[in-house]
């Protein structure tokens, strides 16, 4: 018997999907592969009826197709539905399932590193995608108070309703920009894709927090988020990663296995 699985999305080119999954297999003893799809919109279709017909277990959806992918379900789960975002499609009997693994990735990340939310002062840098598995997660885990940070404040605006988030205060980009380090946080956390794409127009040298946690990954472990802000605890995005997928891997293969996260990290960071 064989366990093939993809990743659907575009561009893929930096994904590290490919090296989590296969070593997961490999671990497992399992005789399959995970491999990439990088497909355009119009191709959705055909290559979901190629993963049935091949008896794929499933497959993860990354950007720009976490939401589009949803009208070619037959099932999804209640926070996949919630977020109305899917990044892991389980193949059963034909059936397409949808869960959303990337909030079981934010909340083991809290879990292994210790970052309570609960009662906490924290900011936030960002409204987009990644923000609001956050949201989620921190609506449902509790927290003191939250200030945001973003670019465009109507879109936080709009987050915010929709999460119906309390106990929180919305800033432009320039008040973060006059803060002085006597603003002190108990956590701080990264949501934007500064750095990645266009320049960075935040001034992170005046943040200080005991915890920063950024959501972008960076192998050497140092994203410039983490590497400009003032805290002893540094989380980047890549134990994130390995969290989702292991909750996809389990949902796919129907084993109970140990994550051994720091194993797959280590790998990863010695790769650079
Ligand atoms: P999406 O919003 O679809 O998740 P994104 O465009 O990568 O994806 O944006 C994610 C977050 O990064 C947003 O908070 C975005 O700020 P805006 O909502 O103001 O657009 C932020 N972001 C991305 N590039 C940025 C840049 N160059 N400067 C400041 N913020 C940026």
């Amino acid at each position: 018997m064989y366990s093939n699985m993809g990743l659907i999305g575009k561009p893929l080119t930096h994904t590290l999907s490919p090296f989590i999954h296969n070593y997961f297999l490999y671990k497992n003893s399992i005789n399959g592969g995970y491999c990439c799809f990088d497909i355009y919109e119009d191709e959705l279709g055909k290559i979901v009826e190629f993963f049935k017909k091949t008896n794929f277990k499933g497959f993860n959806v990354t950007l720009p197709y976490k939401e589009t992918i949803i009208k070619f379900l037959d099932q999804i789960d209640d926070d996949a539905r919630y977020m109305n975002s899917v990044n892991t499609v389980k193949i059963d009997d034909g059936k397409l399932i949808g869960y959303n693994t990337d909030i079981y990735g934010i909340l083991e990340t809290f879990n292994l590193y210790e970052i309570s939310p609960i009662d906490k002062k924290i900011l936030i840098i960002g409204a987009g995608g990644a923000c609001r598995g956050l949201f989620y997660v921190l609506k449902k885990l509790g927290y003191g108070f939250i200030d945001i940070v973003n670019r465009n404040l109507s879109k936080a605006e709009k987050l915010v309703k929709e999460f119906n988030i309390e106990n929180f205060r919305l800033f432009e980009v320039n008040k973060l920009n006059s803060f002085d380090n006597s603003l002190k946080y108990d956590i701080i956390i990264n949501t934007t894709s500064v750095g990645l794409t266009g320049d960075n127009i935040y001034n992170f040298e005046k943040l200080s927090a005991d915890i920063a946690f950024d959501m972008q990954y960076s192998l050497s472990g140092e994203t410039l988020f983490l590497g400009k802000v003032i805290s002893d605890k540094k989380v980047d995005g890549l134990p994130m990663l390995i969290c989702q997928a292991y909750q996809a891997f389990k949902i796919w293969s129907g084993l109970d296995f140990e994550n051994d996260y720091q194993d797959i990290i280590s790998r990863l960071r010695s790769r650079r």
